[in-house]
């Protein structure tokens, strides 16, 4: 891995995990640059607490007992992630354990929520320890996912494979960047898709088309129902945490009426999530920016009505 791309990760993972009030894991000792082992082959350590962004072979190796571990990992939009275990040396009836899981969670939080992924949570976890892990490859529902592990002893560790594949059908997203465009589309599924900003930002929808209500035709039933009676529609949620489920509905959008198309969402979290009947072909393009430091909303003006909203 470059070691500019190794940095970067990095940043992304102190900031993430700073203003999601998970400060207290920076005091995790840092060094951005990977070890060289032997003459040409790079063998990338992992550390205690690490973002993984790219393929390639990660060792985690204890040199003391490593209690709460976590490794995040993150693909593009289009990427969902194989992760495959080897040489695992540990010793689960001491209480070791190595733990996979279909999404990330922050702060007991889950990404996607419990509502919006296609399996049930216990099956999100993959638990090496247990008699029924399956052999070979996981493969991931979205562009993240995540391994936690506890190894007590010094000198035992295991090996983690990660490889991207190409999802034709991203659904539920973690943007790896606080700025970028994209247009989620959701043809004849019901389902429930979020594409998420783990920062401030302003974002700007440029299409929208759902189906029956094509953009800029205010149908009346649509207005009469509203939004959320109309079975597809989307939503902008602004939150601290990364479950969308627990968010603040910021706006609901079923047609683009031409004065709301660009909004400051001033949370750590912003979320643009696409409800789906499946009855028709959703999509959403959008564009956004990280806010700036001067457009950020004032501690003391945040109630319950405009939480995170930015004039
Ligand atoms: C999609 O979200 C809506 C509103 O949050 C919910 O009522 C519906 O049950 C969800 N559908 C699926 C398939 O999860």
């Amino acid at each position: 891995m470059p070691v500019s791309t190794r940095i970067h990760m990095l940043f992304l993972l102190i900031s993430l995990l700073s203003r999601l009030g998970l400060g207290r894991y920076i005091e995790v000792r840092i060094s951005p640059f990977p070890m060289l082992a032997c003459c040409c082959i790079y063998k990338h350590f992992a550390r205690c607490l690490d973002m993984l962004a790219t393929e390639g072979q990660f060792t985690f190796m204890a040199t003391q007992p490593q209690l709460a571990c976590a490794a995040f990992l993150i693909g593009e939009p289009s990427e969902v992630i194989s992760l495959e275990l080897s040489d695992v040396n540990i010793d689960c009836s001491a209480g070791d354990f190595i733990k996979i899981f279909d999404g990330w969670v922050l702060k007991g939080e889950k990404f996607p929520s419990s509502q919006d992924h296609p399996l049930p949570l216990r099956q999100r976890y993959t638990d090496y320890c247990s008699s029924s892990a399956p052999g070979g490859a996981i493969l991931s529902s979205q562009n993240v996912a995540m391994v936690f592990f506890r190894i007590h002893s010094p000198d035992s560790g295991f090996t983690l494979t990660v490889e991207k594949k190409h999802n034709p059908l991203p659904c539920n997203i973690m943007s790896q960047s606080p700025e970028g465009s994209f247009t989620m589309v959701m043809p004849h599924h019901h389902w429930n898709c979020s594409f998420s900003i783990i920062y401030p930002v302003e974002l700007q929808l440029t299409e929208l088309s759902l189906g029956q209500a094509k953009s800029n035709e205010l149908s009346p039933q649509v207005l009469w129902r509203g939004c959320t009676g109309s079975g597809d529609y989307v939503e902008l949620l602004g939150g601290n945490g990364v479950d969308t489920s627990k968010m603040y509905p910021m706006a609901d959008l079923c047609f683009s009426p031409s004065g709301l198309t660009q909004m400051k969402m001033g949370c750590d979290n912003s979320v643009v999530r696409l409800v789906s009947s499946g009855n028709y072909v959703n999509r959403v393009s959008f564009r956004y920016r990280l806010l700036g430091r001067d457009e950020l909303p004032q501690a003391a003006e945040n109630s319950l009505d405009d939480f995170c909203t930015v004039e």
